[in-house]
């Protein structure tokens, strides 16, 4: 299924005119968790380390690189995303500075090193605080790729394939997918103020946006197709957060790990239809969705966005079945009394859309 040019030519999400500022990347994510030991057992299976000594309430956790921090945890009773930290170039940093809603926020000691950083926080959409940092990305180690024998090019000989045991590799975080109440107002946020412009959108029956992939504007350097998705949603929260990996065997070789260590798996490996990564999910000790993924899409500020209908089906090319718990689709007592509390709160919100929304899910 690619995208539908009928409902390309008017794309319901278009880019922001005039930006406050343009982001480079999607650096870090802030969540609180009750137990910040247990998410650090999670982790370390899953691919993320501390880069500094934790303390009872803050671990920071990075990847591969050992150097920065990109998933922070604090103490807290509520299992919750609190904030995103992006990298901007400094004059973009300073445009944010200016906005009445920027205030600065705490240093962070491995955003220091070498030189103090210029950050700034804003108060974002969903109660998030949104952190914008200027510096130049990390550093990556280098590892050479695992040469790969195809019918076509079998470049492998007398050389077999023996890969270690051990969690993958994790270059950086990817991308972050939310869930909006008021899905109009979180994309305004996001591509006013940021600049991300959407790389596809995916709409209902009766042409209401619902799932929009959103990527950083490089101009002509090409970004990966999403660094934040946002979803209309009846609750506000965090869907999932997705960690970039070398290749299918790093991903793969991440479900060998994670199973091996008990921890629940969520579905996958596959690939997806937006972005094409090759993707495996798993839930952390709350029940919040995280992602290894590979081979993302990479689009420069030239190409268009894709409109297509929402389904399920256009969640991946191949792999197992979207499981029924992964759509979060059942209608416990819980979800009953979010749904109620949406439709009161959110006028864009209607019993109509939901029922399109229930059916775009379950196609
Ligand atoms: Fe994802």
């Amino acid at each position: 299924m690619d995208s539908d040019p009928s409902l390309r030519a008017a794309c319901p999400i278009p880019r922001h005119p005039a930006p406050t500022a343009r982001v480079r990347r999607l650096a870090r994510m802030t969540v609180e968790r009750p137990d910040p030991a247990k998410a650090q057992r999670f982790f370390a299976d899953f691919g993320l380390t501390p880069v500094e000594p934790p303390t009872a309430d803050t671990l920071h956790l990075g990847g591969a690189d050992g150097a920065r921090a990109i998933y922070t945890v604090r103490r807290g009773p509520r299992p919750r995303l609190l904030g995103l930290t992006f990298t901007a170039d400094a004059d973009a940093v300073d445009r944010l500075a200016a906005l009445d809603e920027a205030s600065t926020p705490p240093a962070l000691a491995s955003d220091s090193a070498p030189t103090p950083a210029r950050r700034i926080r804003l108060a974002g959409p969903m109660g998030l605080w949104v952190d914008v940092v200027a510096r130049a990305p990390s550093r990556q180690p280098e590892t050479p790729p695992e040469t790969v024998n195809e019918t076509r090019d079998a470049p492998r000989i007398n050389r077999p394939v023996r890969l270690a045991e051990q969690p993958p590799a994790i270059r950086h975080l990817g991308h972050v997918a939310l869930e909006a109440v008021d899905f109009d107002g979180a994309v305004a946020w996001f591509t006013g103020r940021l600049g991300l412009v959407p790389s596809d959108v995916q709409v209902l029956a009766d042409g209401t946006p619902a799932l929009v992939f959103l990527r950083c504007d490089r101009g002509p350097e090409p970004a990966e197709h999403h660094t934040l998705v946002i979803a209309r949603s009846v609750e506000d929260g965090l869907n999932h957060a997705a960690f970039a990996v070398d290749d299918l065997d790093a991903v793969a070789m991440g479900q060998t790990v994670m199973r091996a260590a008990g921890w629940r798996h969520a579905w996958g490996v596959g690939r997806h239809l937006m972005g094409s990564q090759i993707f495996d999910y798993w839930y952390d000790p709350w029940g919040s969705l995280v992602e290894h993924y590979a081979d993302s899409d990479r689009f420069d500020a030239d190409h268009p966005a894709g409109v297509m209908p929402m389904s399920r089906s256009s969640m991946a090319q191949w792999g197992p079945p979207m499981p029924a718990h992964f759509a979060n689709a059942r209608l416990t007592p819980r979800r009953l009394w979010a749904i109620a509390r949406g439709l009161r709160r959110e006028p864009s919100l209607t019993i109509g859309r939901l029922l399109l929304l229930k059916r775009a899910l379950s196609e």
